[in-house]
């Protein structure tokens, strides 16, 4: 009998994994990781302002060292400028296990040099990995296709998960990782527009996120062109093509591409300068 409850649970014993730095996004992350069956354990200095995750019976502390000792994997969600000094320090107890930076800016290479024995992944998740709909490019050390599976499998409870280069990961960083802050300024702007005509707030509110979401829907489960799609909403002469014109006059789409081109250099930027204080 006895024999038989240890071996059930030792072939369910949960993985544990810590988040180190429980800020907004390793707050947004704890949820669907726990919701998705993991033992989960969030850390940040101010623990206060994390009793709201014990709800959901996620562990919360401010000793990286324990957390990261306790765990089987390890996220880092610290500032960029904070990850490389606090790997350092916990580097003794993430040996052997899968380390899993969500840093912008930060190369795979400063998080291996200073934590050689763990298994290291970069990630770039977003905030919408909250609920379960991020998108969430990765990289691995030397495309280790068992790292990358494994890896993978844990990162999908945040949502769409996409293996790429690491080369792509600033361009990554700056549409879809801050993307959901640019799709929140265009539903805040075609909201506005709703109360300028004087819809009820709620109704302006739904009817933007409503259409933002639908389109995106659509387009994913189409398989079409972006372009094909706006275009059989284009009726000649009707009420959409005056629309477009106004928002092709204050070059809209140029400001978007150009809103991700700097959020890319400014990454680039960040690389550079912790690079330089690490040398
Ligand atoms: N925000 C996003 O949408 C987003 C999306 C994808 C990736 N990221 C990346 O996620 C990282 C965090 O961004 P964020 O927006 O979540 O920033 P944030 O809200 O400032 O979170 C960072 C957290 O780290 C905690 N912290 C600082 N030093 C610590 C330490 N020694 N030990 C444990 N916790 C510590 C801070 O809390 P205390 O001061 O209480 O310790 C803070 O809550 C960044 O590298 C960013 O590039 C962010």
């Amino acid at each position: 009998m006895f024999i038989k409850i240890f071996l059930i649970t030792y072939r369910y014993k949960l993985t544990v994994i810590s988040i180190i730095g429980g800020g907004t996004i390793g707050s947004s992350i704890a949820i669907p990781l726990k919701r998705s069956g993991f033992e989960v354990i969030v850390t940040r200095r101010n623990t206060a302002v994390l009793k709201h995750l014990e709800s959901y019976g996620i562990s919360v502390m401010s000793d990286n060292k324990t957390a990261s000792k306790e765990a089987d994997v390890v996220f880092l969600t610290l500032k960029p400028v904070d990850i490389i000094p606090e790997v350092r320090k916990i580097e003794e107890n993430i040996r052997g296990k899968l380390l899993i930076s969500m840093a912008a800016a930060i190369p795979l290479k400063l998080i291996k040099d200073a934590a050689p024995h763990s298994i290291v992944v970069r990630a770039m998740t977003n905030i919408a990995a909250k609920v379960g709909a991020g998108f969430t490019p990765f990289c691995v050390d030397d495309g280790d296709q068992e790292v990358a599976k494994r890896a993978s499998s844990i990162l999908s409870a945040l949502g769409e998960v996409y293996l790429v280069e690491e080369k792509y990961m600033d361009a990554l960083t700056a549409l879809s990782g801050s993307g959901p802050a640019y799709i929140l300024t265009i539903i805040e702007a075609m909201m506005y527009g709703g109360l300028k005509l004087g819809l009820p707030r709620d109704l302006a509110l739904k009817a933007s996120y409503q259409t933002v979401m639908g389109s995106a829907k659509l387009l994913a489960e189409s398989g079409e062109h972006p372009s094909e799609l706006k275009e059989k909403v284009i009726t000649p002469g009707g009420t959409t093509i005056d629309g477009i014109y106004e928002l092709e006059d204050a070059r809209v789409r140029t400001a978007i591409m150009k809103a991700i081109e700097v959020s890319t250099m400014k990454a680039n930027k960040i690389s550079e300068s912790i690079k330089k204080l690490e040398q």
